[in-house]
């Protein structure tokens, strides 16, 4: 039996499939817990005949090792450069359909496959329903090169304000290191500042040297399924 979260979870991958993937699709997949339950939503549908000739892009060396293990087609961009759909979890949605992402650590490769996909689907949990960015999950992690790491954890908050942290490996002496390399620093910003323009602060990272990609996803999600702690699942567009 699913503890009452993990079954939010399944309930929005589960929806979101059957209404977004069908036979034929070049699929991006997203990563984390909620994706696991997508990659179980696929590799069903694929076993049992009902989604045929799907591509599968995965967003993570974890997602591809899912994927793999459930005996689904796996590719990438260089044989697939353009997708029908990304679906993808995230770590906080707001009322615009602003997102967080990068909890796990996967950002960079999840923003390349989502720009890659003509369509993008969030799948979430209550828990990260939200009005304002920060509410459910306090920092931006930023992907960025190494050699960069300390001047920007010393830049990022005299330009932006809030505080930043290199993330810590929990299993080994020193930084995550993410799947490309690179390390994350997560940028806890200031909360309660009203009117901040999520925008213009992504187009000032994105343009810092060093700065590989953010965990802003902004105005690019085409809707997002939700699941309720009373068992509903919306579709909110
Ligand atoms: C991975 O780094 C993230 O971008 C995930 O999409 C996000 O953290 C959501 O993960 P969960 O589904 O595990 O909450």
């Amino acid at each position: 039996e699913l503890a009452p979260i993990e079954q939010a979870k399944k309930r929005a991958a589960f929806a979101c499939g059957e209404k977004y993937v069908q036979s034929g699709c070049r699929l991006g997949v997203g990563s984390g817990s909620t994706v696991k339950y997508l990659v179980e939503y696929l590799k069903q549908g694929y076993q049992n005949g009902q989604l045929k000739d799907i591509i599968c892009v995965p967003t993570s060396f974890l997602t591809k090792q899912w994927l793999i293990e459930s005996g689904l087609p796996v590719s990438d961009l260089d044989a697939h450069p353009e997708l029908d759909v990304c679906i993808d979890g995230a770590d906080e949605v707001d009322g615009q359909f602003t997102c967080i992402k990068g909890g796990g650590g996967c950002l960079a490769q999840e923003k390349i496959v989502q720009t890659a996909a003509k369509h993008f689907y969030v799948i979430a949990d209550y828990l990260k329903d939200s009005k304002h960015l920060g509410d459910r999950y306090p920092a931006v992690p930023i992907e960025v090169l190494p050699p960069a790491s300390q001047p920007l954890l010393r830049s990022i908050p005299r330009a932006e304000g809030g505080s930043c942290q290199l993330r810590q490996a929990t299993k080994k002496c020193g930084p995550v290191v993410t799947d490309n390399g690179n390390f994350i620093i997560d940028w806890q910003f200031e909360k309660n500042v009203s009117g901040r323009d999520w925008l213009a602060i992504q187009q000032r990272l994105a343009n810092t040297p060093g700065i590989v990609e953010t965990g802003l996803f902004i105005g690019c999600v085409d809707a997002v399924f939700f699941a309720y702690s009373d068992g509903s699942v919306k579709e909110i567009v």
